[in-house]
């Protein structure tokens, strides 16, 4: 996964990660050279220019243009090998485009440096992936407090905003445990705990269902809606089903490497 940066001190198996640094708390550390380039209102929340994404002679993106607004639901829908991790991997600054733009808040990620970008995504983007990606070594709660390791908040205020986090997603005596002593639903609900944990602005999840019973399933997108809701941030979902695509604000298809906007 794409951590990148320091943790607070006092993280113990977190604190083997990465060398230790002087604490800071999150809200000093917010103000950062992106939010200075940023526009906080008029700006979209990600845009995308003209972009071209291809892998050897095979175009998977051929000239996408889209704006996603601060708070949307956007659901990406698409057969598989359509290009959606693609896309979301260009949204969320894993991947640069071959050619085009991709903006988060008014500032394009090309013309930042690779640390720069690890800086946004570590601050402003949570990801959620398909087979959960979770730490097996770290305990549930670790798991839920590394984003907050990575920015340096303080641990005792990290360790009350996971157990706080671990209720909400109701969860709340896993704290202890491993995540492979959880079911797969109890395992994307921690996932979806770490991925808001930092308050990003962008959450990006990538079929986060796509490994569950359709019951469990249900529960869990649910559960990630309200949680991104309930923080103003913008959801951005990769999946096969239809069904999800109506409870979203807006529906993207990618067909024959285009981006579509459904009309409904
Ligand atoms: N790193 C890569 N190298 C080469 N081809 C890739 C890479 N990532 C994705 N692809 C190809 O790009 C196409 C789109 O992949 P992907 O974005 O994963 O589709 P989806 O998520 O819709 O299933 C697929 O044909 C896939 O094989
Ligand atoms: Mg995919």
């Amino acid at each position: 996964m794409a951590w990148v940066g320091p943790p607070a001190a006092g993280y113990s198996r977190l604190s083997s990660l990465r060398p230790g640094r002087p604490r800071k708390t999150l809200q000093r550390i917010r103000p950062n050279a992106y939010d200075r380039t940023m526009d906080p209102v008029s700006e979209s929340q990600v845009q995308l220019n003209e972009v071209c994404k291809r892998y050897g002679d095979q175009v998977v993106l051929d000239r996408a243009s889209l704006t996603i607004e601060r708070g949307e639901f956007v659901v990406v829908i698409g057969r598989s090998g359509s290009g959606k991790s693609t896309l979301l991997r260009l949204i969320g600054g894993l991947e640069s485009p071959d050619t085009g733009e991709v903006c988060f808040s008014g500032a394009d990620l090309g013309g930042m440096s690779e640390r720069e970008r690890a800086g946004l995504r570590r601050q402003s983007v949570g990801f959620v992936f398909q087979f959960f990606n979770l730490i097996p070594t770290l305990t549930v709660a670790e798991n839920v407090q590394l984003p907050l390791a990575l920015n340096e908040l303080r641990k005792e205020e990290a360790e009350r905003r996971s157990a706080a986090l671990l209720r909400e997603l109701d969860l709340p005596h896993c704290g202890q445990r491993f995540p492979e002593e959880l079911s797969g639903g109890e395992q994307q609900r921690v996932a979806i705990a770490r991925a808001v944990a930092h308050e990003p602005a962008l959450v990006l999840a990538d079929e986060p269902t796509g490994n569950l019973d359709l019951q469990t399933a249900g529960r869990v997108l649910r559960l990630l809606e309200t949680t991104c809701k309930r923080r103003g941030a913008t959801l951005v979902m990769a999946t096969h089903g239809h069904d999800v695509a109506e409870r979203a604000d807006r529906v993207l298809t990618i067909r024959g490497a285009r981006v579509e906007e459904n009309s409904r």
